[in-house]
């Protein structure tokens, strides 16, 4: 028998890391997977919302148990870009928030990873990290020890098959902290990337937004009206029918690998051009011959994957 996936989702929450927390939890409910934690890193606004955001999802959902963190205020070497024009002011922009019950933990994120992984079972713990890379980094800089205890680390970042979303040839994650994903990328753990390349074939529509506002549950609605503000920005700016809902896909890769399909690749990051920085360079024809370091995902069954999706949401409060 298979054990169900250990995770800890490393996040920026920001309207899409909400859907994916979301999901993960109705996962969980599904007994598909065991959340850990959620720690918390600037991204697509500044670290005391991005907290403060995460444990008002673990309150809707019911999951005040899960032991939240906050990390990395700024990238490790480069100030803070946040994204505050698409996911709004408090990165939860759509629906209203409230004072969170759920405890912030006191402990640092990036010693929180350390300590887990320093103690855990080999290959038992799959990391997601669906937000700038910079508490991955410093755990993994700080502890390379740590990689033993790593089953997977699920990325949502970069792109190379489709153009960028932040700059013409980056997505925001590898972007707002390329240095940190150079330092993930070459660490040697196990590796898959979900990059703007797959997450544009899981784009959101009327009827797959209706079916999320038709479940009987508040959380069906409450997603419903965050994913509606959510994809407005991507409708004007780049004229798809409906906004690529990015970071669910890790969680949804983690636990239904066999929805994806990509290829082992050797890819690093741009860290020092103006022109193409946090640009992910993905050796496809392995025309360079290096070690291949990652998984890289291009294809996704998203009829399934907003199937999934909707049924775990059906199981939240
Ligand atoms: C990534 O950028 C963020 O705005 C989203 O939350 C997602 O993680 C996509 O490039
Ligand atoms: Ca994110």
């Amino acid at each position: 028998m298979t054990s169900i996936p250990k995770m800890i989702i490393d996040t920026d929450p920001g309207q899409d890391d909400a859907a994916a927390i979301l999901f993960a939890f109705g996962l969980q409910n599904q007994k598909l997977v065991d959340i850990i934690a959620l720690t918390c890193v600037a991204g697509n606004v500044p670290l005391h919302y991005t907290t403060k955001n995460a444990r008002i999802i673990c309150d809707w959902a019911d999951k005040q148990n899960i032991p939240v963190f906050a990390g990395a205020n700024k990238p490790l070497i480069k100030t803070l870009v946040t994204a505050e024009e698409v996911h709004g002011k408090t990165g939860l922009d759509g629906v209203p928030l409230h004072e969170p019950q759920t405890p912030l933990q006191t402990e640092h994120a990036v010693s929180f990873l350390i300590e887990t992984l320093k103690k855990a079972q080999p290959n038992s713990i799959t990391l997601c990290p669906v937000g700038p890379l910079t508490n991955i980094a410093q755990a993994l800089s700080m502890a390379p020890e740590c990689i033993q205890a790593i089953k997977e680390i699920v990325i949502m970042g970069g792109t190379f098959f489709e153009v960028g979303n932040i700059t013409p040839s980056a997505d925001f994650n590898f972007f707002v902290d390329p240095h940190a994903a150079k330092i993930v990328l070459q660490s040697g753990a196990p590796i898959t990337i979900i990059p703007l390349d797959v997450t544009h074939k899981a784009c959101l529509s009327i009827k797959r937004v209706q079916a999320l506002r038709d479940l009987p549950n508040q959380n069906g609605t409450r997603l419903a009206d965050i994913l509606q503000s959510y994809e407005r920005f991507d409708t004007q700016k780049f004229g798809l029918e409906g906004g690529p809902l990015h970071d669910p896909c890790a969680v949804a890769y983690a636990v239904f690998p066999e929805l994806f399909k990509g290829k082992e690749v050797f890819v690093d990051v741009e860290t020092c051009s103006e022109l193409t920085q946090g640009a992910s360079v993905v050796d496809w024809w392995h025309v360079w011959g290096k070690p291949k370091n990652a998984f890289w995902v291009n294809e996704i069954d998203d009829e399934q994957f907003f199937s999934y999706l909707t049924r775990a949401i059906a199981t939240l409060p």
